[in-house]
């Protein structure tokens, strides 16, 4: 296990390493510098720096780390740190396919990517906590919940400005996806905690936050999205699946439930919901795509199948400087991470998220087409929280928001009060950046100068305002009563990747009265 002990006694050996001048830590960073990286495009001239810090005695392993310098010399001194999900899924899903700025094609070879947001300041993605990506934990010793992780993430953390003084007085920004929802939160607290960062802000894509939200909506959602029709033998058959699920739920707060209950309710609809059950099942990151039966979703997108094998090839693990005694290869997501970290249950970040936004401003965005980590998820959250004094938007209404380049479709929607902006991306999945570049691009960049207002807006008649019309359905599904603690457990399932837990291959033609 993970030992607090041991990491007091780091504090010392960083205290030393600050000692170093910034001109002696400039000199070392030359060995971080990636002055040449396997099929780049050359027109990629930007500084990028790379590898595993150095074993860390205290931390029993290693996180790795790779930082884009900004593209834009405006934007020298902001650097945005992106985290991916799991927990146990590699930032390099980030840094190659969604926010950096080289874009591994479905061809195999690099690109530059229009959304890339070196453009916005330096980008810093990180493989955390330990096991994750290219992150490696001596003697099988892993992260358990999220308050460890923030530790040894705040102590990799001052190791890193301890070899980069001069990011020291940036403003920094934390964003991510998916089950970042509770890494940010986590994270951003114990920063502040430590006062090692001036803290810009917060982006969560589709984050996995309060997990009682998202079962409490996952129907409402179907339903909204048109996949799904209550009142049919379908729909009341997943009702039921629904309604044992949160009764699971409930007795799992008093140790007994069966999580069996929930994972079969959300195969249920995977399968059920596919153009061609039993064969296909939904794509659970994007609703509007098919994926190969019992993956649901785990193999997209596809790139992956070239990311993998590239950043496993030994000369991409050197020039990353990758510790090649530890990590032979990369895997995108970690099981073991994921077991450890799941065995002990995990906590909503919403509590965290109310206190943060009275010191800085946050952004929930949500790619409209994700099923598991979706948008009324975030809205069953938000309407009932807290925040600067107030619940939920208050007043507030909705916008919707244009990327500028084009006249006819909205990118999305927002809603903004109190330093908490949320934000629908029309059509796009759970990975935001990865199929909607130019827009998460637009709407990053506003909220990154804390100017969402300047998005592009172009009220129109045809659109229907996002917060109504869903109301009735939810009042139907709230007649079961719930009454379930935000706390623990619920994190059972999580969003990119959601584990497999025992997958049974025969429960689609066990489904009573399904078509
Ligand atoms: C890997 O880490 C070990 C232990 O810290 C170190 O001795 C070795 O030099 C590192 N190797 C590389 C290639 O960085
Ligand atoms: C750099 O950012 C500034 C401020 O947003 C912008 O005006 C400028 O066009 C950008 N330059 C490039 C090369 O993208
Ligand atoms: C970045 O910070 C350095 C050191 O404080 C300063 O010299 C420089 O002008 C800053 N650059 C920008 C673009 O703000
Ligand atoms: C690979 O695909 C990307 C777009 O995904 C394209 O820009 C690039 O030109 C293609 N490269 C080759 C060699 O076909
Ligand atoms: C950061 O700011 C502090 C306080 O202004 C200053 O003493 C320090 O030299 C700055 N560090 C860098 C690397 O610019
Ligand atoms: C919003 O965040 C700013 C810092 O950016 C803080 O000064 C302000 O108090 C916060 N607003 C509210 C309403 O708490
Ligand atoms: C919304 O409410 C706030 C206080 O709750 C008030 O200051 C503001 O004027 C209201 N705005 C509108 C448009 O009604």
């Amino acid at each position: 296990m993970f030992s607090f002990r041991k990491i007091w006694a780091s504090v010392s050996v960083l205290v030393a390493l600050f000692g170093l001048t910034v001109a002696e830590a400039v000199e070392q960073q030359k060995s971080w510098l990636v002055d040449s990286l396997p099929g780049i495009p050359d027109d990629y001239t930007q500084r990028m720096y790379s590898g595993n810090l150095g074993k860390d005695e205290q931390l029993n392993g290693d996180l790795f780390f790779w930082m884009f310098e900004s593209a834009n010399a405006s934007f020298a001194n902001r650097t945005i740190i992106w985290l991916n999900g799991g927990p146990g899924c590699s930032s390099e899903d980030g840094s190659l396919m969604e926010v950096g700025p080289l874009r591994m094609g479905g061809n195999g070879t690099f690109h530059l990517n229009q959304g890339r947001w070196d453009e916005l300041g330096n980008i810093l993605f990180v493989d955390q906590p330990k096991g994750t990506g290219f992150s490696y934990s001596l003697d099988d010793d892993y992260m358990s919940d999220n308050h460890e992780m923030a530790e040894e993430f705040s102590i990799f953390f001052e190791k890193f400005l301890a070899e980069f003084p001069e990011r020291a007085n940036d403003t920094w920004y934390i964003s991510g996806e998916s089950y970042a929802g509770q890494y940010i939160p986590y994270v951003a607290s114990k920063l502040i905690e430590k006062d090692l960062v001036r803290l810009g802000g917060l982006a969560i894509g589709n984050g996995w936050i309060q997990p009682i939200s998202h079962y409490n909506t996952y129907l409402n959602y179907l339903v909204e999205k048109g996949k799904l029709d209550l009142y049919t033998e379908q729909g009341q058959y997943l009702h039921h699946s629904w309604a044992d699920c949160m009764l699971a739920l409930e007795q799992l707060q008093s140790g007994s439930g069966d999580v069996e209950k929930c994972e079969n309710f959300l195969y249920d609809i995977m399968f059920m919901l596919s153009d061609k059950p039993g064969n296909t099942c939904m794509n659970m990151y994007d609703i509007s795509l098919e994926s190969s039966y019992p993956l649901c979703g785990m193999d997209w997108p596809a790139e992956l199948e070239n990311l993998t094998p590239y950043l496993s090839k030994p000369e991409v693990l050197q020039a990353l400087h990758v510790n090649t005694t530890y990590v032979k290869e990369w895997k995108e997501c970690s099981n073991d991470v994921s077991n450890n970290y799941a065995r002990e249950g995990i906590d909503s970040s919403a509590n965290l998220i109310k206190d943060l936004a009275s010191k800085i401003p946050i952004m929930l965005f949500y790619g409209e087409n994700d099923f598991l980590c979706n948008y009324l998820s975030g809205e069953d959250l938000l309407k009932s929280l807290e925040w600067n004094g107030e619940v939920g938007f208050g007043n507030a209404s909705w916008s919707s928001w244009y990327t500028g380049d084009s006249t006819d479709e909205p990118a999305g929607s927002y809603i903004q009060a109190r330093n908490l902006t949320f934000a629908r991306i029309a059509k796009a999945s759970h990975m935001v950046p990865y199929d909607h570049p130019i827009e998460m691009k637009t709407l990053a960049a506003a909220f990154f100068d804390n100017d969402i207002q300047r998005l592009p807006t172009h009220p129109s008649e045809h659109l229907p305002d996002p917060g109504h019309a869903r109301h009735s359905k939810w009042l139907y599904l709230s007649l079961l009563p719930v009454g379930l603690t935000v706390s623990g457990l619920f994190g059972l399932y999580v969003c990119r990747k959601f584990q497999l837990f025992g997958l049974k291959e025969a429960s689609y033609e066990a489904l009573p009265g399904s078509p």
